[in-house]
């Protein structure tokens, strides 16, 4: 075979000891988590999508391997793996075999996926709780056998006493990011920025949208990274459509593009939007509009700290917006109006952020007993306002058909708000500039 290299950790080890410790001391006694692998998904026919592991499996393993499961007890960890074989070694190379997935994970009891089948009734009977991603993608036959244990009773098995999501405790560790993380969030902003500001100066009336994201593919790739997510390149009016990936369409000169885009590396993601003008200029209507939604981040931004919420972030955020929406005669009625009847949402209709980290919405609760929840150190999260303004008759001509999204990623600290994407070019000026 090829020489491929050694299977090295893709996470250290003392990092997947902390949260697999973190996450079995939150266990309750007697209970039992199970997680498995993330399904092969088609593409179409026999043709699969590139494998993306599950994220929980992932987060607790660092294994990107295909087809496994981990067990979790309080004191104990097992992963079960189905080891490479030649015959697979010619399609897809070699596989971690289970000497080199206990290198890797740190877990040195790794079994055969073949034994999982027979080990599961003993690892479900009597626990006091069985931690279990319940819809997804999750397999049935961890349910059937709960369900088996329970009505076999007479034989002396008993099922779980209950079955929980995962969530309530892996998320809750997800959500507060080591440094480890963060360097590594560090890494994957730079790689954003630095795709985004090759792009900024790239644009030139003529040019395809399509055109600027194969740029960002060639420098997500030359590090090693992927797009985090399907990348937004929108110019003109297609930045009013929020989930815009078709980025087919030529760019005009006077248009702006809206560029949600970023990279992703060990499934450690960016999320970053810009908008800036195809020619050398923003107009001076976009640069009034843009100026609103530029100091409604920054306002926001510095918001985002201890003790905020996400929920406070986000009024900040709209109380600049509506503000700016009166003053450039794009609203018609007062800001109270609006707010009490939430006119602005015709301009401005997503939240201001969200959680980030090994997923671009990344888990954890947003709310705790009904009431949202505040920001600790460590919770990263995007802030993204924006401002969408159709195309109507009852618009001022200059700003109709304009898209205006600018965001960044923000880490939570016991001081000032980390902002990690900040080198990616943001002020009117340095947009410019990029493009003399
Ligand atoms: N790129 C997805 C989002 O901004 O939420
Ligand atoms: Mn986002
Ligand atoms: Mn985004």
């Amino acid at each position: 075979m090829p020489d491929m290299g050694r299977f090295g950790p893709e996470i250290p080890l003392e990092e997947l000891q902390r949260r697999r410790q973190a996450c079995q001391q939150q266990m309750e006694p007697g209970s039992v988590l199970i997680l498995h692998t993330a399904p092969k998904r088609i593409m179409s026919n026999d043709v699969a999508y590139r494998f993306r592991q599950d994220s929980d499996f992932y987060y607790l393993t660092g294994l990107p391997v295909e087809e496994g499961a981990l067990v979790l007890q309080p004191e104990k960890a097992v992963v079960y793996l189905k080891p490479g074989s030649p015959e697979k070694e010619i399609w897809e190379g070699p596989q971690p075999n289970l000497e080199e997935s206990a290198e890797m994970s740190g877990i040195q009891d790794s079994r055969n996926l073949e034994d999982l089948d027979k080990d599961l009734e003993g690892w479900i009977n009597g626990t006091s709780a069985l931690y279990y991603t319940y819809g997804n993608d999750s397999p049935d036959k961890i349910l059937e056998t709960a369900q088996r244990l329970l009505i076999r009773g007479r034989a002396g098995t008993s099922g779980p006493s209950k079955i929980v999501h995962p969530a309530l405790l892996l998320h809750e560790l997800r959500l507060i990011k080591s440094d480890w993380e963060i360097q590594r969030m560090q890494e994957t902003a730079a790689i954003t920025a630095e795709a985004h500001t090759e792009i900024i100066r790239a644009a030139r009336p003529g040019t395809g949208e399509f055109e600027l994201e194969a740029i960002l593919h060639r420098v997500f790739r030359s590090h090693n990274a992927w797009e985090a997510y399907p990348s937004i390149v929108a110019g003109g009016e297609r930045a009013c459509i929020l989930h815009y990936i078709k980025n087919d369409a030529i760019l005009k000169d006077g248009d702006m593009v809206l560029m949600d885009a970023a990279a992703s590396r060990g499934y450690i993601h960016s999320d970053v939007t810009r908008t800036f003008p195809v020619g050398p200029h923003f107009s001076q209507a976009q640069k009034d509009l843009y100026s609103v939604v530029l100091n409604a981040q920054k306002k926001a931004v510095e918001a985002s700290v201890v003790g905020a919420t996400m929920d406070s972030v986000h009024d900040v955020a709209l109380d600049i917006l509506i503000e700016g929406l009166i003053d450039l005669g794009i609203l018609k009625e007062s800001k109270e109006e609006s707010l009490e009847k939430k006119t602005y949402r015709r301009f401005y209709m997503h939240r201001t952020g969200h959680w980030i980290g090994y997923d671009v919405h990344d888990v954890g609760s947003y709310y705790l007993q009904g009431q949202p929840r505040t920001f600790v150190p460590g919770m990263v999260c995007t802030v993204e306002p924006g401002l969408y303004i159709p195309s109507d008759d009852d618009i001022p001509e200059a700003f109709r058909g304009q898209g205006i999204r600018i965001e960044d990623d923000i880490v939570i600290t016991e001081g000032p708000p980390l902002n990690l994407t900040k080198a990616v070019p943001v002020e009117i000026e340095q947009i410019e500039e990029l493009k003399c």
